[in-house]
């Protein structure tokens, strides 16, 4: 028995080894962790459990039925993350890069069954060069294999995506198309195709950083949710995270416990500037609102316009949308109805009520926007907002003009509560373009077109500058003030708490892709 239980250990230290010392050495010059190292900081101290350890490929080509190493190239297993269950993957670049062959392949496919037969998320922890070269078609139909998991497996339990080196040509498309993906700033990057593909079919020359790296994709592709300084960062993101989302489609956000108390934030009354057009810090209002210190910023740096992120209130995870009058005013452009649409669908997948702060002048005007696309891009907004059931309120702190009125969680479209601030102002659009149009002759025909204009702004926005027209209508429910937003919101949450809507019996929508 002795002997037979050294054969295993032997083997086990073998796996544990990878693709061997020098390479570990290696991985570390460059700043990155090995794959078990990773996994060692994101899963609960004794928790991991290993599926695969001592599985190896099966190719002969090139020499490499010489050249095997146990768990090739992937640790994959289970194990808790502050006491709850995930199912994880870490590749290792160690072995053959990462790179990714049937068998490694087929032990991520594992995992991700189970987790599905489980209901519980499943963490990729990514450094891979793609395609396993030596191994040609049956790689490309592992990398399928992964691609068709993740999309059975989208909207049924969460996937996160750590990207912690290299994720090139179709390796890309297995994180796109999970929930959200994280960064390491300097030594991850993403790509279709590297720097010299594109130096010979486009003739750019660009570094693998400018192309594809964190700081690329958090801000100007919006690939990327999350850019971190450096792996420990990424992975306590990881579990933060997990911390607001629950474990699968069936389940609800872990909830912290959560006493009642003075809930008036009066310095929520002194926040809107009392110039119309000066811009104030939406994330004011957020902090003053939600519970002390735990707002999760999603896409911090893409689309600055519209914030989205994670937070509590009253102990309960929420989802929140605002538009952000500090940026761009906070008109909604393509990039920031995408943003916000994809967040408020992964939201409304998982049973995390929506919570929106409006003030947006309207959609941003423009050949760039128009020809890109802002119809359908906007539209996806709307889309997700309509179909979306959970909880769903809106506090409008100041502007709410246009088809965006419609847009941010209007009560037309679903929303369950909509809230004011006395110093909304509702209306199509703002009074100077307002008196333009439907006084025009008046204003032409006056001797000082210039005052006349100015009295017919002024009537404008007196009649609609303000909450109350909507109010009249019900269209917004109460106008309050600022101090007790926090205490109205908390109630209105709870009043919702059993809210069940059934949508119309579908295949599935068609949402303007
Ligand atoms: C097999 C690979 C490999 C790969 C790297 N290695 N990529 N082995 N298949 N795809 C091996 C190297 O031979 C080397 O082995 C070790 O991993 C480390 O690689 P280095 O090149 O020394 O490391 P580094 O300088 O850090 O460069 C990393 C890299 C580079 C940028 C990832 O290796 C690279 O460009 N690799 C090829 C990337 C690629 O073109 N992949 C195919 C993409 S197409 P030793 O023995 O020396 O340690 C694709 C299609 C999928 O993925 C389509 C799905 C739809």
């Amino acid at each position: 028995m002795n002997e037979k239980l050294k054969v295993l250990e032997e083997k086990i230290n073998q796996a544990e080894l990878g693709g061997g010392q020098r390479r570990i050495e290696n991985q570390h010059k460059k700043g990155k962790l090995t794959a078990r190292e990773r996994i060692h900081f994101l899963i609960d101290e004794g928790t991991f459990e290993e599926i695969g350890m001592l599985v190896t490929h099966r190719a002969t080509d090139f020499g490499l039925d010489k050249e095997k190493y146990l768990g090739d190239g992937v640790v994959t297993g289970y194990g808790k993350v502050n006491g709850r269950l995930v199912y994880v993957y870490s590749q290792d670049f160690t072995v053959f890069g990462g790179s990714l062959s049937e068998t490694h392949a087929r032990k991520i496919c594992r995992i991700m069954d189970l987790a599905m037969k489980n209901g519980a998320p499943v963490i990729g922890l990514n450094d891979s060069g793609g395609a396993r070269i030596q191994e040609g078609v049956v790689s490309l139909g592992g990398y399928a294999d992964i691609f068709y998991r993740n999309t059975m497996a989208s909207g049924v339990i969460p996937q996160i995506s750590a990207v912690m080196g290299p994720c090139a040509g179709g390796a890309v498309y297995s994180p796109a198309i999970t929930d959200f993906i994280l960064m390491v700033e300097n030594t991850s990057y993403m790509f279709v195709t590297g720097p010299n593909v594109v130096k010979t079919v486009t003739h750019e020359s660009v570094t693998s950083e400018e192309l594809g790296g964190a700081s690329t994709h958090s801000t100007k592709s919006g690939v990327t949710h999350f850019s971190c300084a450096n792996e420990i960062e990424c992975i306590e993101t990881i579990k933060k995270m997990l911390d607001y989302i629950p474990s699968n489609c069936e389940d609800n956000a872990p909830r912290l416990p959560y006493e009642s108390r003075d809930e008036t934030r009066p310095q929520l009354n002194s926040i809107i500037p009392d110039n119309p057009n000066q811009p104030y810090d939406m994330r004011e209002v957020i902090s003053e609102v939600i519970d002390d210190g735990t707002f999760l910023e999603v896409h911090k740096n893409f689309a600055e316009n519209i914030v989205v992120g994670f937070a509590r209130l009253a102990g309960r995870s929420i989802g929140i949308v605002a538009n952000q009058p500090a940026f761009l005013a906070g008109v909604l452009d393509i990039h920031a109805s995408t943003k916000a649409a994809r967040f408020v669908r992964f939201c409304d997948s998982f049973n995390i009520p929506l919570l929106v702060f409006e003030d947006v002048p309207g959609f941003l005007p423009g050949t760039d926007q128009e020809w890109n696309a802002i119809i359908t891009n906007g539209a996806k907004l709307l889309y997700a907002f309509s179909e979306a059931t959970v909880p769903r309120i809106t506090v409008i702190t100041r502007k709410a003009y246009g088809g965006a009125y419609d847009v941010m969680n209007s009560k037309h479209i679903g929303a369950d509560m909509n809230y004011a601030w006395p110093t909304a102002e509702i209306a199509v659009m703002g009074a100077k373009g307002a008196a333009e149009i439907i006084f025009r002759k008046e204003i032409e025909a006056a001797e000082d077109r210039e005052a006349k204009w100015k009295e017919k702004e002024q009537y404008y926005n007196e009649l609609f500058a303000n909450p109350y027209k909507a109010a009249a209508r019900g269209y917004v429910d109460e106008v309050i003030r600022p101090e007790v937003t926090r205490t109205r919101l908390i109630r209105a949450f709870m009043m919702l708490e059993n809210k069940a809507v059934k949508l119309p019996r579908k295949k599935h929508g068609n949402i303007p892709l």
